[in-house]
């Protein structure tokens, strides 16, 4: 790893709690799988100050591939944003600004290899409903929180469990990591 990548995550990693972030097992996990699936597009919901999207645009850095990231905290994406021009990492990240669900549903076309839920865990269910169809056949989503805020997300894990188009897992990562195939 970078050395600049490395001291910048090991500086956030002083302010998980404040900025929501992912665990740092939860972060190498994501980065390791975009190179195994050699992943070219990934979508992030739910930026913050981009620790996650450092782990993501760092993989894809590697993969020759692209993160769209969206948040609707305009302060925190600044943050994002400068932390990845800091690790050279600009050329590989879309910073959207606004609504998840409106963006998704209105604004993106393409499709995707990978999307990661980490956005308001009461609207996990709808942002299943939107990102479903910019899903690539063979695809993953990954969603986190699941086992810390299981109450709040219990209808998506219900809807993708019994979704007759997914293979699910969820994986023993701090606060519970959700991994859905798409077949
Ligand atoms: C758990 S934090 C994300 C942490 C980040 N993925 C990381 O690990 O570094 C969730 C973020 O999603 C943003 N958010 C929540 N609901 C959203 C929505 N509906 N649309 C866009 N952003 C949202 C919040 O402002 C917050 O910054």
């Amino acid at each position: 790893m970078e050395t600049k990548l490395k001291s910048t995550l090991e500086a956030l990693e002083k302010t998980t709690e404040e900025y929501w972030n992912i665990s740092r097992q939860t972060g190498n996990f994501m980065n390791m799988l975009i190179k195994i699936m050699d992943a070219k597009k990934v979508l992030e919901l739910g930026t913050s100050n981009g620790y996650s999207a450092l782990w993501l645009a760092s993989a894809l850095k590697e993969t020759n591939g692209h993160l769209t990231t969206i948040e609707y905290w305009e302060k925190r994406q600044c943050l994002a944003r400068k932390y990845i021009e800091d690790c050279g990492l600009s050329n590989y990240v879309t910073f959207l600004t606004g609504q998840a669900y409106d963006i998704i549903k209105n604004d993106l076309k393409d499709m995707y290899d990978l999307v990661f839920i980490d956005a308001n865990k009461q609207e996990y269910l709808s942002f299943f409903e939107v990102v479903h169809p910019i899903l690539k056949k063979g695809g993953v989503i990954l969603a986190d929180n699941i086992t810390s805020h299981y109450k709040k997300v219990e209808p998506f894990v219900e809807a993708i469990s019994n979704h007759s188009e997914y293979q699910v897992q969820l994986l023993d990562l701090p606060d519970g990591l959700l991994m859905a195939y798409k077949l």
